[in-house]
């Protein structure tokens, strides 16, 4: 009989080559040991609530109104539904055409369009275009669209920082083009040399590969570095020399936890070079609803900015999004509420700011006594969802530095911490011989002993012979010094059942 289409020997090849280590083999283990009874701390994935963190409840309740808008017509909504919250609901079912049951533009509502261009002209000072905005179900379906139109056949190589998220390599390989590394240097708190660029870009042109764009991932995942404005500058005028796409990824624009880093957007420094590079270079920007204190993964919300895109090239990114009709509606409106948050004077404002700066901390279940918990909700009240990122940023960094053999920069943005392992050389050979990666085999012992889920630093890309692993610095703050506990136990074990044969020096 013959392979039909869908037999696995008959398969696309480039389904079968491509890789997402997020969900990959350490993710599968985690949740096998899961059904069996284990307790296991998923810092594989940067999934806010599903670590704990409360949904803001204002944009919850614009969208419930919006998917139930009969309650609209109920006299009694103004005593379940603060009245910015019915005033934002009707706003948004004005902007569709049929309610949240009904296809958009292929590009999103153009209302929320505009709001999400009012929101990048108050982020950076310079004039953006609705019609150059797209909207989509997440920040990985633009990127995906947007590889799609860039990469023709094997020969198109896109530059991609190493360690990088995989949603890059495999989207390459998934459009069966080339993934053209640059080193990010660990040494450097994962900055980014130019040198590094241009080596990259030569040694691929020399095996015949033609450099098409390049993506810089702002804050970095899984690095969690800002890129300076210097920096930006020299990437956008090497973009601009070598005629590359930068595609932005700045989901994590809203992580910020070191003041002197702060994040500066792609465009903004653009428009800041002034002419012939701010008319130049080819950008686009991606964003999200998933990352910052909303956290909101399983919405779906996104939206790309196209500048320096030439009006053909936009409409024929619009015919292919219209193959897939609309971008989920529901999450269109959390994007328009992300970009257009309660403001001072609204009836919401000051609870949608309190819960904003609220702790993931579950105090009432710690809080019986009410006067213990009034004082303590004013305590945990005065700091913030991004202020508690900061201090478990600073718990996993020192934590992960107080370890034998491990070295780990502090983590500036973005939500995960990237600690470098220094395996032994006697453990390497017992991975080798168990048939693993040997990061992967420390980080599969690392859950059977502990149940931390983390992600093996060969997910993302590393230099040869260094291994790290990635967690998410997300675990409720109270449970860190725990799990920290937990982590240096298992290394402490580890490192002396496999001797510290090499000379151990820090970064
Ligand atoms: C760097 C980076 N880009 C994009 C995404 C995808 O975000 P979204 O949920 O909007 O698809 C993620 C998710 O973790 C990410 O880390």
């Amino acid at each position: 009989m013959s392979l039909k289409a869908l037999d696995y020997e008959s398969l696309n090849e480039n389904v079968k080559n491509c890789q997402y280590a997020v969900r990959g083999e350490l993710y599968l283990r985690a949740s096998e040991l899961q059904k069996e009874g284990k307790k296991i701390i998923f810092t594989n994935v940067g999934n806010p609530h599903a670590l704990g963190q409360k949904p803001l409840t204002f944009p919850r309740q614009v969208v419930a109104l919006c998917q139930a808008p009969f309650l609209l017509d109920n006299p009694n909504v103004g005593m379940i539904f603060p009245a910015d919250a019915i005033a934002r609901a009707k706003h948004y079912l004005s902007l569709t055409s049929g309610g949240l049951g009904a296809y958009s533009d292929s590009r999103g509502l153009p209302g929320v369009r505009k709001e999400v261009a009012e929101f990048i002209e108050r982020r950076d000072g310079y004039p953006s275009d609705p019609e150059l905005i797209f909207l989509t179900d997440g920040a990985s379906k633009g990127v995906m669209q947007i590889l799609n139109c860039i990469i023709r056949d094997q020969k198109d190589g896109i530059l991609v920082p190493v360690p990088q998220y995989p949603l890059y390599s495999a989207t390459i390989s998934l459009l069966g083009g080339t993934l053209v590394p640059y080193y990010l240097e660990e040494t450097d708190n994962w900055g980014l040399d130019v040198n590094n660029l241009r080596q990259s870009v030569a040694q691929a042109r020399s095996q015949g590969i033609t450099v098409r764009a390049m993506v810089i991932i702002n804050p970095g995942n899984p690095t969690g570095q800002c890129l300076s404005e210097a920096n930006l500058r020299e990437i956008l005028r090497f973009c601009c020399d070598e005629s590359l796409v930068l595609l932005g990824d700045e989901v994590y624009q809203q992580n910020i936890y070191q003041d002197e880093h702060p994040f500066i957007s792609s465009k903004k420094v653009l428009m800041d070079m002034g002419a012939p590079i701010s008319k130049e270079v080819q950008l686009i920007s991606f964003h999200t609803v998933s990352k910052g204190y909303w956290g909101e993964c399983g919405q779906r919300g996104g939206y790309f900015e196209m500048t320096n895109i030439p009006p053909r090239t936009a409409e024929e990114i619009y015919k292919v999004a219209s193959i897939a009709l609309s971008p989920n509606v529901s999450a269109q409106i959390f994007m328009g509420l992300m970009v257009s948050p309660p403001k001072p004077g609204d009836i919401s404002y000051d609870q949608f700011v309190r819960e904003r700066y609220v702790s993931t901390l579950n105090i009432h279940a710690l809080m019986k006594d009410q006067d213990l918990r009034t004082s303590m909700e004013n305590f945990i009240n005065s700091k913030g969802i991004l202020e508690s990122l900061r201090r478990r940023a600073r718990i996993m960094t020192d934590g992960f530095n107080s370890c034998k053999n491990v070295v780990c920069n502090f983590t500036e943005g973005a939500m995960y911490s990237f600690p470098q392992i220094k395996l032994p050389s006697k453990a390497i050979q017992a991975a080798k011989q168990a048939g693993k990666v040997p990061d992967v085999f420390y980080c599969l012992k690392l859950l059977e002993a502990t149940g931390i889920s983390t992600v093996p630093g060969s997910g993302f890309g590393q230099k040869e012979g260094v291994f790290h692993l990635r967690t998410t610095i997300l675990p409720a703050e109270e449970e860190m010094p725990e799990i920290m506990g937990s982590f240096k136990k298992f290394n402490d074990e580890f490192m002396s059942q496999y001797g510290d044969n090499f000379g151990y020096s820090r970064m």
